[in-house]
């Protein structure tokens, strides 16, 4: 099968085609063949050797997300058969013809969409349901804030939280972000570079704030918290290091948390891709949630995805097409 296998850690020039043998699918697990695949911002700091605890990546095969068509299915298997349309999570391995997954992971693909678009849903949803309304605890009646409102990640957390009953403000790296993103639900977006999102919501307050930046936004962030106030973390772009007012912390009882997805256990990703097909799914079929697909590469083009990805100037999420 064709794979973009990362030749050493480095820029996107680093991604090449080669050809690897088919993985074979164990008993738990359904074989893939892959017609879209996601691409994703760790995706970029694997590529780059910057994925906290992945290892030496040379010669690994990127990719989180996949839709596809299921050509085997593992003994042990009852829900999936040969033929079905599937969209999945995985830790790594999309960029490729075939991917063996957890059947688990597999969600059936939402009627009404293609399978670029349903490629580009695990990641981001499984991410935003996790941090946003597991970690979060977001309510309906709440407020959410979502820094980088224009990222997959954004574009995500904006819908489900207007959608679930939750004003939702955001910040963004430009008007046309931000305009994109109070489309889809924000009451309004922020351009970062323009506008002060710590003065302009200061009065009002918010209740969760999803954050990928870090930094100074730390600070910022756990000022504009209301009491019993949720700050999660998803990555600190700009830093890992923070000053922060404990007493305030206490004062108002924040609770500052974050998670990665990619390490966690099989279990806890089955769990969570159960609750998405539950809660999410439906929004998608009615058509209410909806994915936004900012550009589409042959797989042979992953350098290219990534580097638009780096550049920023994508709103919402970039996909592979795979065995067209
Ligand atoms: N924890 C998890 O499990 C998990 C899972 C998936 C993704 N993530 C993280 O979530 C974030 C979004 O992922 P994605 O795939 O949706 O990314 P994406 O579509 O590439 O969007 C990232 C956006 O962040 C902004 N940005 C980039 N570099 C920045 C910097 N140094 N400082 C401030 N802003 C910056 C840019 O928008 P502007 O033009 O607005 O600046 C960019 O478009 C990433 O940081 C990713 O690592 C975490």
């Amino acid at each position: 099968m064709h794979a973009i296998i990362i030749s050493r850690p480095g820029g996107p020039e680093v991604l090449q085609l080669e050809h690897r043998d088919a993985p074979r699918p164990e008993p738990h697990q359904v074989l893939v063949q892959v017609l879209a695949a996601g691409v994703n911002r760790p995706d970029v700091l694997l590529r780059q050797g910057k994925y906290g605890g992945a290892g030496d990546v040379t010669g690994s095969v990127p990719g989180l997300e996949i839709a596809g068509v299921i050509t085997e299915v593992g003994a042990a298997v009852s829900r999936w058969q040969v033929g079905d349309e599937v969209c999945a999570l995985l830790a790594a391995g999309g960029y490729a013809d075939y991917a063996a997954v957890d059947a688990r992971h597999c969600l059936p693909i939402p009627a009404g969409w293609r399978m670029s678009e349903a490629a580009s849903l695990p990641e981001t949803v499984f991410t935003v349901w996790h941090n946003v309304f597991q970690r979060g605890g977001l309510q309906p009646g709440e407020t959410l804030l979502v820094h980088g409102g224009g990222s997959g990640i954004g574009v995500t957390a904006i819908q489900l939280a207007r959608l679930l009953g939750s004003a939702v403000y955001a910040t963004a790296g430009s008007d046309e972000k931000c305009r994109t993103c109070e489309a889809l639900g924000a009451a309004r977006c922020f351009n970062y570079r323009t506008e002060d999102f710590e003065a302009e919501l200061q009065a009002q307050g918010v209740d969760v704030v999803l954050d990928m930046i870090g930094g100074d936004y730390t600070a910022k962030n756990l000022n504009l918290l209301k009491d019993d106030g949720r700050l999660v973390f998803v990555n600190a772009m700009q830093g890992a290091r923070a000053e922060f007012n404990a007493l305030e912390v206490m004062r108002r009882r924040l609770t500052i948390t974050g998670s990665t997805l990619r390490p966690r256990s099989a279990d806890f990703k089955a769990a969570l891709a159960a609750e998405v097909e539950r809660h999410v799914w439906p929004l998608l079929v009615n058509k209410q949630f909806k994915p936004v697909l900012f550009r589409k590469f042959a797989l042979q083009e992953a350098e290219l995805a990534h580097r638009l990805m780096e550049s920023s100037a994508h709103i919402g999420k970039i996909v592979l097409r795979v065995n067209r």
